[in-house]
Parts: C-alpha cells; sequence; structure tokens
C-alpha cells in the first residue's frame, strides 16, 4: 500500500529492513519512478556514478540466491565474537531465501573511478529506500560477502563495483522495527564531547 501523504520523517520512521516476501508482482514503472529519485541525490563533482540493474529474471534470481549463498556458507562457517551473536540473535543464517521469493533485485553499482563514488552511491541508495517505502515497497540493503562473483553474473564492468542487491516487494507479515539510538546518543554540540543539554 502506498503511503503518499506521509512526510519523509514519518516515511524515515517506518522504514525497515524486510526479509520475508510474498511473491506478487507488480509493475516495474514503480521502481523507475523510485531511481528517478534516487537519480536526484548529490554526488562527488556530480560525476554520479551509480548504474541500477533491475534484475526481474526468474532464473538468473536463482542463480544470484545460490551463489549469494554459497558465499554466505562460507562467511557463516569463520564468523565469531559478537558479529556471530548478533546474527544468532536475530535468526539470519546463510540461507537468502528473500532472493528468489521477491519480484525484483535492484543491483546497484559504482563507478569505481569517480570521486567520492561509494559516499555518492550509498546517498542515492538511501533516496531509494525512501521512495521505496513511500510507494508501500518493503526492501533489504543485502551485501553479499562474494560480491565480486555476483557482480561478475550481473555482467558487471571491471570500472564498476557492485555496492549492494536490494531484494524489493510486498512484505511478508509486519516486523518490528530495530531499536534506534536517541538523539542525545547521537547528537553533540560544538565539540563531540559535549552534549547537548
Ligand atoms: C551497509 C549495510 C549493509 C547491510 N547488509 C546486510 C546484509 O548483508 N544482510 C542483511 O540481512 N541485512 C543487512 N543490512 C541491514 C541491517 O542489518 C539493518 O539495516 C539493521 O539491522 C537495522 O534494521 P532495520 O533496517 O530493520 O531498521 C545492511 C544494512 C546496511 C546499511
Amino acid at each position: 500500500m502506498s503511503s503518499a501523504n506521509q512526510t519523509i520523517f514519518e516515511i524515515a520512521r517506518k522504514r525497515r529492513s524486510v526479509r520475508k516476501f510474498r511473491t506478487d508482482n507488480f509493475s516495474m514503472d514503480v521502481l523507475l519512478e523510485c531511481i528517478n529519485a534516487a537519480r536526484e541525490a548529490p554526488s562527488g563533482s556530480n560525476y554520479q556514478p551509480w548504474h541500477f540493474v533491475i534484475v526481474e529474471d526468474a532464473k538468473l534470481k536463482e542463480k544470484l540466491r545460490d551463489v549469494c549463498e554459497k558465499g554466505e556458507r562460507k562467511f557463516y562457517s569463520h564468523v565469531r565474537g559478537e558479529l556471530a551473536e548478533w546474527l544468532k540473535n536475530k535468526g539470519l543464517s546463510w540461507k537468502k531465501e528473500f532472493l528468489s521469493q521477491v519480484p525484483y533485485i535492484i543491483a546497484v553499482f559504482g563507478y569505481k573511478k569517480a570521486p567520492y563514488s561509494r559516499e555518492s552511491v550509498w546517498i542515492a541508495v538511501g533516496y531509494l529506500l525512501l521512495a521505496l517505502e513511500e510507494k508501500g515497497i518493503a526492501s533489504l540493503t543485502y551485501t553479499p560477502p562474494n560480491r565480486d562473483e555476483v557482480a561478475e553474473i550481473l555482467k558487471c564492468p571491471g570500472d564498476y563495483r557492485l555496492e549492494v542487491l536490494l531484494p524489493v516487494g510486498y512484505e511478508d507479515g509486519h516486523k518490528i522495527k530495530e531499536p534506534r539510538k536517541s538523539l542525545d546518543e547521537v547528537v553533540s554540540v560544538n565539540f563531540f564531547d559535549n552534549p547537548r543539554v
């Protein structure tokens, strides 16, 4: 359901990562509209280093899932400590079913030689996430551990880097949003060690 009448503040507050999706399809036009918003993001020297690949082909999504899960199995076999504990508590594992469940995956690439390429691309990703949320489309910023292998499948040129896969679709269920730090925890005035109040 679209939330077109909500302000950016409300949309930002509502938006969260979704890892369980319904398989319902919708028109790619909605995604193009959202990418149109992402295109408005600022970038180093206005280089606009981003490139978006919308994956809709079912076999290709399966292939991406296979490769990502291969990378994840390796990652999960090595991960230790605080991160391992966090992943366990969140119920996350090497399985990435969402990659074949969603109607679309938006793969976001950045031109490596552009100034501040990564920063610029991620600002555009932020715009895109909020635009999707406004359209009622759930998403996940999924960063596969073996991104180069994934990029190769999508025929990424050597001077581009895969930054993120965004599986997008309608949420299955209703996940609770992860808590956020308070404003006072993250803001200080004049100096880093000077609290706001
Ligand atoms: C740069 C970045 C990389 C992330 N990579 C993954 C990922 O690989 N897999 C995943 O399930 N979530 C990933 N996330 C989602 C975060 O876990 C999530 O944003 C965080 O736990 C807060 O939850 P929320 O987005 O639901 O509020 C990533 C988020 C960011 C910003």
